[in-house]
């Protein structure tokens, strides 16, 4: 008999491939949280999770179902980007980052681990940190992360990387502030590092 098989195992969820060949992520109970506390901050994240699904408008696997503590994710056969990266991807991300940015959500956790590739789509997953937000900081400090992580596990192809991906995020009706802003980002990680 087919069993559910754990394929993630982070911080804040549990993720599971069910039998049924669906993702369901799930908040389990923190024991070192106060019940009610936990209650509410795991249920508020999935609420929170579910209505950033609901409102992407780039590559995503579809929201299936979800209850207080759980979501269930149309499950993507591809691969992680991360294992399979090729530079000529990154402009594809800039721009699909830029719509999402332009729709008022910044994802909190942009790294090529959280992007599955099938059929030359790149597919975003992972909300489990992002939140609606339409400030020029927020999403300066979601590039960056983006930016940092190409560095560290892209090391190779990284300028070459994030200057395109940056030519796909020109599309963003604010390109211009959000830059201006990373610029500030950038320094100030540089001066916390010294
Ligand atoms: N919808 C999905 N389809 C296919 N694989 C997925 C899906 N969601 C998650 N995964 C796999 O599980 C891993 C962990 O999931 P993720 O949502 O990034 O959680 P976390 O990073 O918090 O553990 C991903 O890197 C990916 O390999
Ligand atoms: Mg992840």
């Amino acid at each position: 008999m087919k069993k559910d098989v754990i394929i993630g195992r982070g911080a804040e969820a549990t993720l599971y491939l069910t039998k049924d060949g669906v993702v369901r992520k799930v908040r389990h109970p923190k024991k070192y949280r106060l019940g009610v506390i936990d209650d509410n901050l795991r249920f508020s994240r999935t609420k929170r999770e579910k209505k950033v699904y609901e409102k992407l408008s780039i590559p995503h696997p579809k929201l299936l179902g979800f209850g207080d503590d759980y979501l269930e994710i149309e499950y993507v056969d591809g691969d992680v980007l991360k294992d399979v990266f090729d530079v000529k991807y990154s402009k594809l991300i800039g721009e699909h980052v830029a719509t999402m940015h332009d729709s008022g959500i910044v994802h909190g956790d942009l790294t090529t681990s959280n992007m599955i590739l099938k059929d030359k789509t790149v597919f975003f997953i992972d909300f489990g940190l992002s939140f609606f937000s339409t400030k020029v900081e927020d999403k300066a400090v979601d590039l960056h992360l983006f930016y940092r992580a190409l560095e560290s596990k892209h090391h190779k192809e990284f300028e070459k990387a994030f200057k395109s991906f940056l030519e796909g995020y020109k599309k963003s009706e604010n390109y211009d502030s959000v830059m201006n802003r990373f610029e500030i980002v950038e320094k100030r990680g540089r001066n916390k590092h010294k």
